[in-house]
């Protein structure tokens, strides 16, 4: 049978854009990250490329995540997860902050830089400052061999493939989900994560791919709901918990490629200002699927309806108290509190992705954006 793509066509796997494949193929690459790494029977994670030996593990005092963007946003994740499953206290900050303000690194530190590129600039001399600290670097990289992993002591690969989008999407996914990994790692060799709560995780973990087909498959109803945002000049994301760096996400990605003002927040800081902007014109988007932060959630967007703000919630199917909350509501299927973010992540992208489609605008080289950002 005769095919009719040009070669670029072909390239993008009939999608019209880089991204929009990209964001199709998480549940695959995500598969990639996760391959030869867990040991569900034994609860376990398996990755010597780290050079986090067992003792190494144990002997840290601090886990310490630097990057930028989007990295950023996954090594917030990476921070909430280091605390709960491993208890080692972690701090996570921007690399172009870390870099220019006498930061103090110890050797028995863990430097996780996370960078999908491993060649920004930022990150790369924030790793330079942790090193003559004396600290041990690790990277969670997706270009082998970049500048960020020879630096480092080790390198955790996430095997998403090249990523041409400008936008970030798959790579982020599948840093989630290295990060998840080592968290596990980690709170197996200090024996804090016990065997049965680390079986769960990455069972959880082990079946993503599957829930993350199913989400994508309900894209035309994101399509639907991105058409309602195509006007909007601002729009918030909200989110609590492991949804805070969701928000951000989906703040992030919608200004980047579609041009709109977005604010990502922890939903409890509305009230110390962003409630203020609380009208019938302002769409937020709400990160609240059925975890440990729900009941929270909940009472923060009875405080936006009460102000006549328009909620748009990612929300767990069967949650019907939602549906008198939220205008529009994402279904997302049941999954363990842990894997959350690899789910409410996905109509995220989605939403960014179908504004700027139907803008008109160059999704996948969004204006003054490069995809790696090799200058300060
Ligand atoms: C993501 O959509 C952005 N284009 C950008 O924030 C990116 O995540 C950031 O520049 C960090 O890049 P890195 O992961 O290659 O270090």
């Amino acid at each position: 049978k005769h095919i009719d793509w040009s070669p670029v066509q072909a390239e993008r796997g009939g999608y019209k854009h880089f991204m929009r494949k990209e964001i199709h193929e998480q549940p695959e690459v995500v598969e990639a990250t996760l391959r030869g790494r867990i040991d569900l029977a034994e609860g376990d994670v398996y990755a010597a490329e780290m050079g986090v030996t067992p003792e190494v593990a144990q002997s840290i005092r601090r886990v310490y995540f630097v990057a930028c963007g989007t990295s950023h946003h996954a090594a917030i994740a990476g921070r909430y997860w280091m605390e709960q499953l491993a208890k080692v206290p972690s701090v996570v900050e921007l690399a172009s902050e870390v870099r220019y303000r006498e930061p103090l690194f110890y050797p028995d530190d863990l430097v996780i830089a996370v960078s999908q590129s491993g060649e920004t600039a930022d990150t790369l001399a924030a790793v330079k400052a942790a090193k003559a600290g004396g600290a041990r670097i690790l990277a969670v990289a997706n270009v082998l061999d970049s500048a960020i992993p020879r630096m480092a002591d080790g390198a955790l690969y996430t095997h998403a493939g090249p990523e041409i989008g400008v936008a970030s999407t798959k790579c982020f996914t599948t840093q989630l989900a290295a990060l998840l990994l080592l968290a596990v790692y980690m709170g197996r060799r200090r024996s804090t994560l016990p065997q049965e709560r680390a079986q769960k995780v990455l069972q959880a973990l082990w079946e993503i791919p599957s829930h993350q087909r199913e989400v994508l498959g309900d894209a035309d109803y994101v399509h639907a709901i991105a058409k309602k945002l195509v006007h909007a000049k601002d729009v918030l994301f909200l989110g609590r918990g492991l949804g805070f760096p969701i928000a951000l996400e989906g703040a992030l990605k919608l200004k980047e490629i579609s041009y709109a003002h977005a604010e990502g927040y922890a939903a409890g800081e509305m009230k110390h200002g962003p409630i203020a902007l609380i009208d019938e014109q302002l769409p937020v988007v709400a990160v609240c699927p059925r975890d440990a932060q729900y009941e929270k959630m909940h009472s923060n967007l009875q405080e936006v309806r009460a102000r006549e703000g328009q909620v748009i919630a990612i929300a767990t199917k069967g949650d019907e108290a939602m549906l008198e909350l939220a205008q529009h509501i994402v279904w997302i299927p049941k999954a363990p509190d842990e894997v959350m973010p690899l789910l409410t992540v996905l109509p995220l992208q989605l939403i960014a992705y179908f504004v700027a489609n139907l803008k008109g605008n160059d999704v996948d080289q969004p204006r003054n954006l490069a995809k790696t950002v090799t200058v300060e």
